[in-house]
């Protein structure tokens, strides 16, 4: 698919967030912020028998941030917790589409950051971490 698609892609989950708000006693939350910019996420999952049940997310931040949250949200929202551990930088930029530049990684990966953050701190372990991957 062409760029201009996933331009459009991006924008429209930017000005249409996908999921977005707060959930009431969420098994898991994490808020973070990019340390380059100041922007904050908060996520809030519910996990039930093993399941991602619901997803929330709240923050504000460019496009590129926002966008990644709101994809983010919708690829983990219905899976089973231990294919969610698992997700990385290449699911988020395969779903982002467009090449990100050294200078955008960080908003890229805002939302993943604070997921992974989110699920160790509930104690769902992220199995064989790669050393670069921890930011
Ligand atoms: Fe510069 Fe995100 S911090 S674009
Ligand atoms: Fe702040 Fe992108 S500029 S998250």
């Amino acid at each position: 698919m062409s760029m201009d698609y996933y331009r459009e892609y991006i924008l429209d989950h930017y000005r249409n967030p996908r999921n977005y708000g707060t959930l009431e006693a969420p098994d898991v939350h994490m808020e973070d912020n990019n340390p380059l910019c100041g922007d904050q996420l908060a996520m809030d999952l519910k996990v039930e028998n093993g399941l991602v049940t619901e997803v929330r997310f709240q923050g504000r931040g460019c496009a590129i941030s926002q966008a990644s949250a709101s994809m983010l949200s919708e690829m983990i929202e219905g899976q089973p917790i231990e294919e969610v551990v698992k997700l990385g930088k290449d699911e988020v930029l395969e779903a982002l589409g467009i090449p990100i530049s050294p200078a955008r990684t960080k908003c890229a990966f805002l939302s993943l950051r604070v997921l992974h953050r989110g699920l160790a701190v509930a104690g769902y372990e992220r199995p064989d971490l790669d050393e670069d991957e921890e930011e």
